[in-house]
């Protein structure tokens, strides 16, 4: 594994690793250590991987496993954005690599990546206080790039290569970490502490699924169906109800309403 020159330039680090149980608890014990990021963690496969809503993340060599760890990177309230951010980041790196892959690649809130309506990618955002009571957030991310599981506890799932035909070995960990690592820098410029949310939330919502169509949230043990009317200016999803009235949701999993009863579907 590599850093893009962007990487090195803006003072970011890398450790790059074997075999670990899960990066993103790399990057967590590293920040109760002391240790101050920007720093990279990756592996070339995980033993306990770990992804949203307390789901485990299959984790065999061949795909991408990365946690970025971040030292106060913004006041608290804004370091949910920083799933947006990472998306972002993520569907840039790829595209750099694999311009064809921009028309199908699509966002599903909050922060999962998709190829048409399966999902490739997906993103883990922790928190952790520092021994000297600083913040530090790490964000995960795992990329299906060769391979992906058979079955998925959320979403049908595939991966890139399998939409790369004789051009799949070109989406190699190596490969697309070393673009995600400038990508990262460039959107985290953007963001700014929070400040410039808005025009990352422009660019996630351009590329969105869902929004405006029929969807039920899974959270929590229950379920809520509505209109997906949008995102609010902290990146919530906004749902019209369809016994009426309006609520914004801060964590769930989406699917269309349709599909939402067997459990498959995705938006
Ligand atoms: C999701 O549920 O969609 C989020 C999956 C996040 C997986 C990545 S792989 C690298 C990092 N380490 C982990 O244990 N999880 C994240």
């Amino acid at each position: 594994m590599q850093l893009d020159p962007i990487a090195v330039k803006a003072g970011v680090r890398l450790r790059a690793l074997a075999a670990v149980g899960s990066t993103n608890e790399e990057a967590r014990l590293s920040a109760r250590r002391g240790e101050r990021g920007p720093l990279w963690i990756t592996a070339a496969a995980q033993t306990a991987g770990r992804g949203r809503l307390d789901r485990s993340w299959v984790s065999p060599e061949g795909n991408l496993y990365a946690s970025l760890l971040l030292s106060e990177p913004s006041p608290l309230e804004h370091a949910p954005e920083l799933g947006f951010v990472a998306a972002l980041a993520l569907r840039d790196a790829v595209v750099a690599l694999e311009p064809a892959l921009a028309p199908p690649l699509r966002f599903k809130w909050p922060n999962d990546l998709l190829h048409g309506r399966d999902k490739c990618a997906g993103i883990l955002i922790e928190g952790e206080v520092g021994t000297d009571q600083s913040i530090a957030v790490v964000i995960g991310i795992g990329v299906n790039c060769t391979t992906h599981p058979a079955t998925a506890p959320d979403r049908p799932a595939t991966h890139l290569g399998a939409h790369l035909g004789a051009d799949a070995a070109d989406i190699t960990p190596q490969r697309l970490f070393r673009e995600l690592s400038a990508t990262m820098c460039q959107r985290i410029e953007t963001w700014a502490r929070g400040t410039g949310f808005s025009a990352i939330l422009h660019d996630w919502v351009a590329a969105a699924r869902g929004i405006g169509e029929e969807i039920t949230v899974r959270n929590g043990g229950g379920e809520k169906h509505g209109r997906f009317a949008g995102l609010d200016s902290s990146g919530r999803l906004i749902l019209e109800l369809h016994g009426g009235g309006t609520e914004r949701i801060s964590a769930g999993d989406v699917f269309p309403f349709e599909l939402a009863r067997d459990g498959h579907g995705s938006v």
